[in-house]
């Protein structure tokens, strides 16, 4: 698998779509740590924020569909997982989109959040997934 370069080797589930996802969020983080570090160019900050969440959701969509298709036993659960995390984003987004903090530093914490959320929950509940879809 070697097109799965911005995903750590710990974190492939040997599930194609998903660890596709998961390696694009991967790269993500790694593309706005690098505009972060720009000191102009606001827009692009802008649209890489977009882009981060907005492929997050997708990501949990397509997760779920799968979860949903294969009866996986821990559906529900998972799916309240997602929920609360894009809750917690939807959060960090609010204080991005106001003119109050410095939104390079709320990209910073946006960026670290998703990326350390996601590292656990691979860990802690994708593994399973992955596991269950890659049985049947
Ligand atoms: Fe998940």
């Amino acid at each position: 698998m070697d097109k799965l370069k911005f995903i750590p080797k710990s974190l492939i589930m040997e599930h194609e779509l998903i660890d596709f996802d998961h390696n694009n969020l991967f790269s993500l983080f790694d593309k706005v740590s690098k505009i972060i570090k720009k000191k102009e160019n606001i827009d692009e900050l802008d649209n890489i924020i977009e882009e981060l969440v907005n492929y997050t959701s997708v990501h949990f969509e397509n997760e779920e569909k799968l979860m949903s298709t294969a009866n996986y036993p821990y559906f529900k659960q998972h799916r309240l997982k997602h929920k609360m995390m894009l809750a917690h984003v939807h959060g960090y987004l609010v204080r991005f989109n106001s003119e109050n903090e410095s939104k390079r530093n709320i990209a910073v914490d946006i960026n670290d959040f998703i990326k350390s959320w996601l590292e656990i929950h691979i860990e802690m509940e994708d593994m399973y997934l992955g596991n269950y879809l890659n049985k049947l």
